[in-house]
């Protein structure tokens, strides 16, 4: 397994099920919407770069069906091994240091990745280079430094206690080399790699029981890393916790970038 990206949210950990899980419930619905844009249908070959969990393939899988393929890779495929099975192939594989697996894709797709891989330009130039002519890209990234809240509305301690952990997750991950204001780049990117036809857009939960369940599970998969660095206490992350599951907190995520385009 190759894990020397220093990514911070390790697979194997039970939260990052319940954060996949999250993710589906609150991203998938958009996802979805652009990759029926797209026509995904029979017989489409694609690439799942960073897949996680198994919600997008398994929906992929389902469109392009058995003469389609789907090729589902992450530096750590613990999570996708349910969904191992024809027109799924699943490969351990890091997009920023490797070469594609495969060429001619249909459709190549990352979401919330190449925000987290050091090498996010190459990993990029190799994701378009796995195109076909004609073919289509989506990379969809948060870009947390764009709207860096979990309590938008910060009208009390709870709300204050929520964005200073916040502050501290977007620390340790710009530590790990993550860029925290990439997903406002991503249309420039994906023009200047020659696509065409670029379109992005920007969408993001104001509150939600799933935004409450993914800060739940975030927060206690990165509890040891903020109290190591000083950003917490233990006891801010309970109380932190505490006020999450008391299920009054209006918790918003970072806004999501989806961007789009053609190889020509
Ligand atoms: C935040 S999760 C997102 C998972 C999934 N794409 C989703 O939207 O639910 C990030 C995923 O990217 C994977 N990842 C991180 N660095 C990677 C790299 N260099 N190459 C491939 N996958 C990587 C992680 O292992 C993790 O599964």
């Amino acid at each position: 397994m190759t894990r020397s990206d220093g990514y911070l949210l390790d697979n194997r950990q039970t939260e990052a099920a319940e954060r996949f899980t999250a993710f589906a419930t609150l991203f998938d619905p958009t996802t979805f919407r652009y990759l029926e844009g797209f026509g995904v249908g029979s017989g489409w070959r694609c690439w799942e770069v960073g897949a996680g969990g198994t919600s997008v393939v398994s929906w992929l899988a389902k469109k392009v069906g058995p003469t389609g393929k789907v090729v589902a890779t992450d530096i750590d495929t613990s999570r996708l091994t349910p969904a191992a099975r024809p027109p799924v192939e699943v490969r351990v594989h890091d997009v920023g240091a490797q070469e594609p697996p495969g060429e001619g894709f249909d459709l190549v797709h990352a979401r919330l990745v190449l925000v987290h891989v050091p090498d996010r330009d190459r990993a990029l130039r190799s994701m378009v280079k796995a195109l076909r002519p004609g073919g289509r890209i989506l990379i969809e990234d948060a870009d947390p430094a764009l709207q860096p809240l979990t309590c938008p509305d910060e009208y009390g301690p709870e709300q204050q206690l929520a964005n200073r952990l916040r502050q501290g997750f977007r620390r340790l991950l710009s530590d790990r080399g993550a860029d925290l204001a990439y997903g406002r780049r991503l249309p420039r990117l994906l023009r200047e790699a020659g696509l065409r036809d670029v379109t992005a857009d920007a969408w993001f939960p104001l509150a939600s029981p799933a935004c409450a369940a993914l800060e739940s599970a975030t927060i206690r998969q990165i509890r040891g890393d903020l109290v190591a660095a000083g950003l917490a206490t233990q006891e801010d992350i309970d109380r932190h916790l505490a006020n999450v599951a008391s299920g009054t907190m209006d918790l918003a995520t970072a806004p999501m970038i989806s961007a789009w385009g053609r190889k020509v």
